[in-house]
Parts: structure tokens; C-alpha cells; sequence
């Protein structure tokens, strides 16, 4: 018989929360409470995606979010469900949610945590059955412990968040998370209702042959980024976009390659969001041997002055993030040269 057919089921989420915990002398057990109220959110709400077709839970839910984009019913149970696993946990002072105008306040005061949550990615993708995600970062807040968490606490750089991690719903549900020690991912196993570790240590090839962008906003990409998809092309690379980050995230983690979203004529920073998917994934990918930048500034490093502040952002294999900025710098090189050159006609 294959010896790999008895191997035991191996190590659940919590065992391995708890495990890295014990390497952390002082640790106090807030943050592993934390991860475990985040993974109990994603089994409820991954119970409620399944049934989604079943339970009349597809299609719009009537109003849109701050951002200006339309709900849908699921974008709603979902953030309920996890503000609600995060206000029962007790760890957790303060919510920012990509589905809610301003902060929220969990009546935990005693809490020494900020999340933030973009609690279901990918919106388009849900009534047609394609993967669809969690995305969640968490700080330590700065205030004094003892009230409400303030909007300062929740505006941090993407450099001092302490852990990470998303929840991909797809063919299988799967966790991954960081907290500066490398990267992990959990499979979900529903007859047993437990996270498995199933991809330990994950680390990202320094290059590959796949690219992920919305080729359809083509006309409105700055010419650095239509030479780069000329480069792509000219090699022979494979053109992967699903359109939930999160899934086009994780394909490339594991495979290699870059995902891009740049600025365009209808989003000029961007569509993505700083604090709820692009500083989480930056701090994934940079774990893994990777790297996030918004084509010039590294992400984690960008400051953060609105809640729902988007960015540009180019986020993948190493090797293939300086390919795109080496593409972006030629054009600036090439804005620049032009300029002087009209100058020095003028004088
Ligand atoms: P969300 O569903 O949380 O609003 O995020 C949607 C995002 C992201 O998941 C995806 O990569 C991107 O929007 C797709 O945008 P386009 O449809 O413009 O390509
Ligand atoms: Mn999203
Ligand atoms: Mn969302």
C-alpha cells in the first residue's frame, strides 16, 4: 500500500495556533483567540457560500456601500457574521469593514486589537459559483487600553500589522495566514468541521510565467503597463484573471507569477483598497519571498489617511514585480526626456 495513504490527518489550525503560541514566552493568548474567532467566522460563512444557491442568499441586496458598489446579500451575511465572531471574542476593540461607511465599535474595551476586513472578495463572482474570499488584517492598537479604539488605531501602516491572512472559498476552503513568521495554509475539512495544515511554509518562486490584469481596461492603462503586457505576450506568458483577488492571489502565491491592478481612467489610484486587501496581501506575499509595490512605493510603507484609500498595486514574484517597474521607470525616463526636450526648444 501507498505509505502515504495512512498518514495521519496531521496538525488542525488550532493545535498549530496554539503551538506557535508556546514559542512566544510572553504571549498572553489574545492574538491565537483571535485567529480561532476568524477561522469560526470562515467556517459559517464558507457553510453559508455552499448553500448559497439553496437558501435564496444570490443576487444584490439592494444598496450600496460606501464605495459607491453595489451589495450583495452575501457581501452583508458575511460581514455581519464575522463583526459578530470578532464583537463575541472580546480581543477585538475596533472594526473596519470595506462594507461599512465609517468604524466600528465592538464594546470591547479592554481589547488590544484592530481588524481590518474586506469579509467577502470578489462579489461579482458569487452567483456563478467561482472562488470567492475573506481578506483580514489585524494591528495592536496604539491608544490606551480601557476605551474605544480610535480612527488613528485603525489608519496604521501596513508594516506594523501583527498577523494577516485570508480565507478562500473555492474548490476547497483553505486559511492562510502570517504573523511575521513565514506563511501557512490550512485546508478545510467539512465532514470533520477542522482546518488542516496543508501548505506549510509557503514560499512564492522567485519568478513565473503567469500575469493577472483586467485586459479589458487596456485603452486606460498608462503606457508602462501596455509595454509590460507586450513583454508578457513577446514571452510567451500565461494571462490568468478569475477577478476575485483573492483567488487570482493565491494561484500565483503558489504557482508564481504577478498580479496587477493599476490605475485607470475610471479609478485613477486604483480600484483596490489599501487597508482591507492591499497591505494584508503585502504582507502575505513579502512573508513568502515576494513583493507588493504600487508600481514605485513598496505598499506597506504607504501611508494611510482614509479608511477606504485605494492604491494601485502589483503584487507577486519578486523577479516579476521589478520587470514592472523597470517598465514603469522607462516610461517616466521617457515623460521626463520628452519635457526637457520641449524645454529646451522654449529657451
Ligand atoms: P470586492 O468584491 O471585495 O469589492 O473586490 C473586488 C475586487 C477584487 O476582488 C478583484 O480583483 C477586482 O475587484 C476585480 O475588478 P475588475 O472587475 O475591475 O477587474
Ligand atoms: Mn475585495
Ligand atoms: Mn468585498
Amino acid at each position: 500500500m501507498n505509505d502515504k495513504l495512512a498518514l495521519p490527518v496531521g496538525t488542525t489550525l488550532d493545535r498549530f495556533i496554539m503551538r506557535k503560541q508556546e514559542d512566544f514566552p510572553f504571549a498572553t493568548g489574545e492574538l491565537s483567540q483571535l485567529l480561532r474567532d476568524i477561522a469560526l467566522a470562515g467556517k459559517i460563512v464558507n457553510r453559508e457560500i455552499n448553500r448559497a444557491g439553496l437558501l435564496n442568499v444570490t443576487g444584490a441586496h439592494g444598496q450600496q456601500n460606501v464605495q459607491g458598489e453595489e451589495q450583495q446579500k452575501l457581501d452583508v451575511i458575511a460581514n455581519i457574521r464575522f463583526i459578530r465572531a470578532l464583537r463575541n471574542g472580546g480581543e477585538v476593540c475596533t472594526i473596519i469593514s470595506e462594507e461599512e461607511d465609517g468604524i466600528i465599535q465592538t464594546g470591547n474595551t479592554k481589547g488590544k486589537y484592530v481588524v481590518a476586513i474586506d469579509p467577502l472578495d470578489g462579489s461579482s463572482n458569487i452567483d456563478v459559483n467561482v472562488s470567492i474570499g475573506t481578506i483580514f488584517s489585524i494591528y495592536r492598537r496604539i491608544s490606551e487600553v480601557g476605551q474605544d479604539g480610535t480612527e488613528e488605531d485603525c489608519l496604521q501602516l501596513g508594516t506594523r500589522q501583527v498577523a494577516a491572512g485570508y480565507i478562500i472559498y473555492g474548490s476547497s476552503t483553505m486559511m492562510v495566514y502570517t504573523t511575521g513568521c513565514g506563511v501557512n495554509g490550512f485546508t478545510y475539512e467539512p465532514s470533520l468541521g477542522e482546518f488542516f495544515l496543508s501548505h506549510p511554509d509557503i514560499r512564492t518562486p522567485k519568478t513565473g510565467a503567469i500575469y493577472s490584469i483586467n485586459e479589458g481596461n487596456l485603452n486606460s492603462f498608462s503606457d508602462g503597463i501596455k509595454n509590460y503586457l507586450r513583454y508578457c505576450q513577446d514571452n510567451n506568458y500565461s494571462a490568468r484573471y478569475i477577478g476575485s483577488l483573492v483567488a487570482d492571489f493565491h494561484r500565483n502565491l503558489l504557482k508564481g507569477g504577478v498580479y496587477l491592478y493599476p490605475a485607470t481612467k475610471k479609478s485613477p489610484n486604483g480600484k483596490l483598497r489599501l487597508m482591507y486587501e492591499c497591505n494584508t496581501l503585502a504582507f502575505i506575499i513579502e512573508q513568502a519571498g515576494g513583493k507588493a509595490t504600487d508600481g514605485n512605493r513598496r505598499i506597506m510603507e504607504l501611508t494611510p489617511k482614509e479608511l477606504h484609500q485605494r492604491c494601485p498595486l502589483v503584487i507577486g514574484s519578486p523577479d516579476m514585480v521589478d520587470k514592472v517597474e523597470e517598465f514603469l521607470r522607462a516610461e517616466d525616463l521617457a515623460a521626463e526626456s520628452i519635457v526637457k526636450a520641449a524645454n529646451d526648444v522654449l529657451q
